[in-house]
């Protein structure tokens, strides 16, 4: 040791070990250019978390199932930088997947078992495939079809309750990079996750919606029974009611409320005994007064509860046949007193019983029918449904014509009021 002293050779190795090791000021450097780097991840996560929680937000208030997808690919596309997205929802009776809203593409629908999102929902699990063209799993008859050339795939499955899956949240093409990453993944199963309960919430409200509508047309459907003239008339007058609010611009809910509520406007006839429902030709004036209380026993029925549906079918049930000009029935009340509900299922009816042929009177053309509502604007009807029905006239004969066929099969319409999106 003394020796290599004396002869320099262990000083010059430090000197060697010093000039390998970088400057302080090099290494600081360097620790900052990590550390910088981590917060700019940092940053990347927290902008997209609370963009991810906004989306929760966002879509708690929503129950329309098409508004919920159009949110989720909308999020998806922006939180996660990619090209297209899609989410998938599975027909598991028809055995295939379809994209009832997709941004950036037409609606898709594909074999439950084929493509990446096929393989999604057979394997249960993410697939992050980075040049889909070298997968074997990857269906290009869509990209043919389109024109569109697809890159990459993130794909997650949506899940319910039971973990049965029940969609596929898909995002295409990671903008100004390759392909997607692990935190890409992170962000899909956690988008997926929100997803899959708020799709779920979704379809089993439109299922309770579509019970309680087929319920609501049966029990109807029972008054209506009695009164052979009109088998297929609830279904339209519902049709054009929804026609005439959608007009008036009134908000979603409240037009679905009217769809479902106009049907029982006659269920008091259950109350009017049948050789007066069923008379052929017309009434004398002690009949008349009998069947004129078919609206009072439709309000007895309805009224009392605390569900809004219920609450407007009991008010339509009660004054669908009072008049603007305050010669109506049962309570003879004037103008804006009749509640709006009211004022226009009873345009509604009307039109439909004079487009149709009754007992006691021949149908008349679409032409001559519109020409009497016209009439009785600011007598029978108020003004603004009955401008309302000007407005929308041109929907009004394309329900009559859907219906014409169904005229043919009394009780069963061409087309049912409700379609399930
Ligand atoms: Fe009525
Ligand atoms: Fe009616």
């Amino acid at each position: 040791m003394a020796a290599l002293k004396k002869s320099g050779k262990m000083t010059s190795r430090r000197t060697v070990a010093k000039r390998q090791s970088p400057p302080v000021s090099l290494r600081y450097k360097k620790t900052i250019q990590q550390l910088q780097n981590k917060i700019k991840e940092l940053n990347v996560w927290k902008h997209r978390l609370s963009m991810i929680l906004e989306f929760g937000q966002k879509s708690s208030a929503i129950t329309d199932l098409d508004d919920l997808l159009i949110l989720f690919v909308d999020e998806a596309k922006t939180v996660l930088n990619a090209d297209r997205a899609t989410v998938f929802l599975v027909d598991r009776k028809e055995k295939v997947l379809w994209s009832k809203v997709a941004i950036g593409t037409e609606p898709i629908r594909i074999p439950i078992d084929k493509g990446i999102a096929g393989s999604v929902v057979s394997m249960g699990r993410l697939l992050n495939i980075k040049e889909v063209y070298e997968d074997p799993r990857f269906n290009p008859e869509i990209d043919k079809k389109t024109g569109y050339r697809t890159r990459s795939i993130l794909a997650a499955p949506l899940r319910n309750s039971k973990k049965e899956v029940i969609g596929v949240f898909q995002v295409l093409n990671r903008k100004g990079s390759a392909s997607f990453d692990s935190q890409d993944e992170e962000v899909l199963t956690l988008l997926a996750e929100q997803a899959s309960g708020v799709v779920e919430n979704a379809q089993l409200y439109l299922e309770i919606k579509k019970i309680a509508y087929e319920t609501i047309i049966r029990l109807a459907g029972a008054a209506e029974y009695k009164d052979h003239d009109t088998k297929t008339h609830l279904w339209r007058v519902a049709q054009y009611s929804g026609i005439l609010a959608e007009t008036m611009g009134f908000p979603k809910e409240w037009i679905e409320n009217i769809k479902m509520a106009a049907p029982m406007h006659d269920i008091g006839k259950i109350g009017v005994p049948d050789h007066i429902i069923n008379k052929p030709g017309k009434l004398d004036p002690s009949e008349w007064d009998e069947m004129k209380k078919h609206s009072q026993y439709g309000s007895e029925i309805l009224k009392g509860s605390d569900i809004e549906l219920m609450q407007m079918s009991a008010s339509i049930a009660l004054h669908h046949h009072e008049r603007w000009d305050g010669k109506g029935y049962p309570n003879g009340i004037v103008g804006e007193k009749i509640p709006i509900e009211a004022r226009i299922v009873s345009l509604a009816d009307v039109f439909d019983a004079l487009t149709t042929q009754r007992s006691y009177k021949p149908a008349f053309s679409i032409e001559e029918s519109a020409t009497i509502i016209h009439s009785e604007s600011g007598k029978q009807f108020d003004p603004k449904v009955v401008d309302a029905f000007s407005k929308s006239f041109s929907k009004f004969v394309a329900i009559r014509e859907q219906f014409k066929k169904a005229n043919d099969h009394p009780g069963q319409p061409a087309q049912p009021i409700f379609v399930v999106k």
